[in-house]
């Protein structure tokens, strides 16, 4: 489709990834006049049949690649004439960050510097800067450390981050507000809570439980259970990047949260009350609250999240249309209707699609 019919040409990093995925499908679905392409190097996290349904879609293309290379990007934004980005390919488990950070450092850091460059090339030195170039940059409220009993992260409360994953995503936001102030590049960031929703990896702490209680096997609850995070719904946080996208002030930073505050032990004891009533008991006849395990507690680990989200509210009218009663539930009842989905990534076939479908 010829670029002077659309809206926006997008490029959208990390689209195959949960989030990633779930925003694709929201554009192509509400937006007719955005061309998406997804640039995704389908790292164990990137699974392609995130977006098989969408995948012969006019307005959709995917680039398998890595956002630390230069000429790839730079190639992309002349070829497609981007003038949007979505910024969301990053390492994004804090586990994985504890244990092994080189990559966190990689791409969260140097691909955000190396797409800043290419969006800076495009835009401001070659001239193709216009009034809708947008520069929107995923992060998380983890960049402003960990709350105790009582607070809020507001835009001005400051970075203070304590995991190398969280660490990598202050540097980043660092590096893209930089951009802003040096060179006025026309960026955005938001900072979002704790999503869940279809297509999460089962390493995070949904649908891991969901996962392990659907096979009766432990769920692990790390230290005493008691952390809380804030809990956001994948579709409210979409439709809110698409706010701030569209409407958003640029240089300006959004949170974005869920106003729903649980303890990860709440979390898991509903998981499994929910999957008692779906399912029915454990073949022993136990419930699958005789699951929990609590385990040794994860290093430094934050103990609460809690998401001023007044701003957005105020300036562009975004609050979460799910409670999280809705929105778990539609979670829950996901996840045993995509059963497949589920085992592919498990045992690790979902990676050989790609191979499938383009023959290398
Ligand atoms: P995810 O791990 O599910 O997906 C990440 C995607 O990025 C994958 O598809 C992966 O293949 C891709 N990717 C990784 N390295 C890449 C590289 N070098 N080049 C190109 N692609 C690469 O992550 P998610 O949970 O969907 O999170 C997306 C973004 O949102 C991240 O930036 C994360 O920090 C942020 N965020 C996540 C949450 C959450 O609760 N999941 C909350 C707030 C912010
Ligand atoms: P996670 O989903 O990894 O997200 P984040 O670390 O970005 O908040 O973890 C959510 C919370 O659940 C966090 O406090 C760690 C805890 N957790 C467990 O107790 N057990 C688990 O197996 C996992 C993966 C997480």
């Amino acid at each position: 489709m010829k670029k002077k019919n659309m809206a926006k040409t997008v490029l959208v990093t990390g689209g195959c990834g949960f989030i990633g995925a779930n925003f694709v499908r929201l554009i192509l679905e509400t937006r007719q006049d955005w061309r998406v392409i997804n640039l995704d190097k389908l790292t164990y996290a990137g699974n392609l049949h995130n977006l098989e349904d969408v995948s012969g879609h006019p307005n959709y293309r995917f680039v398998r690649g890595d956002i630390c290379d230069q000429t790839l990007l730079d190639n992309l934004f002349s070829e497609e004439q981007i003038d949007t980005v979505v910024h969301f390919a990053a390492e994004s488990h804090v586990d994985r960050s504890i244990t092994g950070p080189a990559e966190f450092i990689q791409t969260n850091i140097t691909g955000t510097f190396t797409l800043l460059e290419a969006a800076k090339k495009q835009w401001l030195d070659n001239g193709q800067k216009n009034e809708q170039c947008r520069f929107l940059h995923v992060s998380t409220d983890e960049v402003y450390g960990s709350l105790g009993a009582t607070g809020f992260f507001t835009e001005q409360t400051s970075y203070d981050p304590r995991s190398p994953y969280s660490a990598s995503k202050a540097s980043s936001d660092h590096l893209v507000r930089a951009y802003f102030h040096t060179y006025g590049l026309p960026i955005l960031i938001t900072n979002c809570s704790n999503n869940y929703g279809p297509y999460q990896f089962p390493e995070k702490l949904i649908p891991l439980v969901l996962n392990n209680g659907m096979q009766g096997k432990e769920l692990p609850v790390y230290g005493d259970g008691g952390n809380v995070r804030d809990w956001l719904y994948v579709q409210d946080h979409c439709e809110a990047i698409v706010q701030v996208v569209e409407q958003g002030r640029r240089g300006e930073a959004y949170n974005i949260g869920g106003h729903n505050e649980k303890n990860n032990l709440q979390v898991v004891e509903l998981l499994c009350d929910m999957l008692d009533k779906k399912l029915g008991l454990l073949p022993s006849g136990k419930a699958r609250r005789s699951l929990i395990t609590f385990v040794k507690d994860r290093l430094g680990h934050d103990r609460r999240y809690a998401i001023d989200a007044d701003k957005i509210d105020q300036e562009l009218g975004w609050t979460p249309k799910y409670t999280f009663e809705q929105g778990i539930e539609k979670t829950v009842t996901w996840y045993l209707d995509n059963q497949e989905w589920m085992e592919s990534v498990m045992d690790g076939s979902y990676q050989e699609y790609y191979t499938k479908m383009y023959g290398k």
